[in-house]
């Protein structure tokens, strides 16, 4: 019998990654034989265990922090959504050899919020917590959806003008500090930044939201995040977490990999239960 074809993440550290269960998930609904693992490499390694995946018949990488942008520079060849992020998550085998990148942070928060959340961002005041390499994944997308307003705001100010401005030819864009932030609430508030990996909070004045604001944590835990936990203290309604950003970001790897798109709702619910058991 032929080997399963294999596929796996890529990132430091990747132990508790969900991605092995959610695709194994999406190849037991969808009829596909394959493996999927973990792969725990330093900055150091990165590029060297990427090229031994590849040359032992790898079929496809996973990247994760902190890998997405040497995962950029050591493709081959970059989707257009892939070099506009100057991030890739998603490496795959070229027929003719060699690796593409690309990158579904983007498309996979798009569904998430317009499927799983009915949220829509169209005419929304919006505000982006993080100008790192979570937050350029997502900028293209975000400013496709159409929001009448979007606002970075990042620690280090610099860095998030730098993001205005190197996205400014597809919307408009403000820049500015915590500090800075102020006025009447925003519509959505999202979390791009790090924090919440090492249960931090952004400097976030309690102003940006009020009850209808809607904020959304791109981490998530098996618990509340403390950016979650924030917006329900004071008293969002709706504030919700990256788990289904995660499914669906890996449901875009999985069709580009497998040319078949799998069903996201019930391997939501089966990561839901299996985070609640754990
Ligand atoms: P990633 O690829 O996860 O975005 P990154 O490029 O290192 O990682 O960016 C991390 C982001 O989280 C940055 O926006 C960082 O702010 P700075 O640019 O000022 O460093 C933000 N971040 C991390 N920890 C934070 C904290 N405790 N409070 C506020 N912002 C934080």
């Amino acid at each position: 019998m032929s080997q399963p074809d294999r596929y796996a993440v890529i990132g430091h550290p990747v132990r508790h990654s969900r991605s092995p269960f959610i695709h194994a998930q999406f190849a037991a609904q969808t009829g596909q034989s394959l493996s999927y693992v973990t792969i725990d490499a330093t900055p150091t390694d990165f590029e060297r265990v990427v090229r031994d995946f590849f040359a032992q018949g790898g079929k496809g990488l996973n990247v994760t922090i902190p890998h997405k942008e040497a995962a950029a520079q050591l493709a081959d060849e970059l989707t257009p959504r892939a070099h506009r992020a100057g991030a890739v998550n998603t490496l795959a085998a070229r027929k003719g050899g060699g690796l593409l990148g690309d990158n579904t942070d983007g498309a996979g928060l798009a569904r998430d919020l317009a499927n799983n959340h009915r949220v829509s961002v169209a005419g929304r005041r919006v505000l982006l917590l993080g100008a790192g390499g979570a937050a350029r994944g997502v900028l293209a997308p975000l400013l496709g959806l159409q929001p009448s307003q979007l606002v970075i705001v990042n620690r280090t100010v610099q860095r998030a003008r730098e993001l205005a401005q190197e996205f400014s030819d597809l919307g408009h864009l403000q820049a500015m500090g915590y500090d800075e932030l102020n006025g009447s609430p925003f519509d959505l508030v999202i979390n791009a930044t790090a924090a919440s990996l090492s249960g931090e909070l952004p400097a976030l004045p309690a102003g940006i939201v009020n009850k209808d604001s809607i904020c959304y944590d791109m981490a998530y835990a098996r618990d509340e995040t403390p950016f979650v936990r924030w917006a329900h203290e004071r008293g969002v309604a709706r504030a919700m977490d990256g788990l289904g950003m995660l499914v669906e970001q890996a449901a875009e790897s999985f069709h580009l990999w497998r040319g078949v798109r799998p069903d996201t709702a019930s391997v939501l619910s089966a990561l839901v239960a299996e985070l609640r058991q754990a």
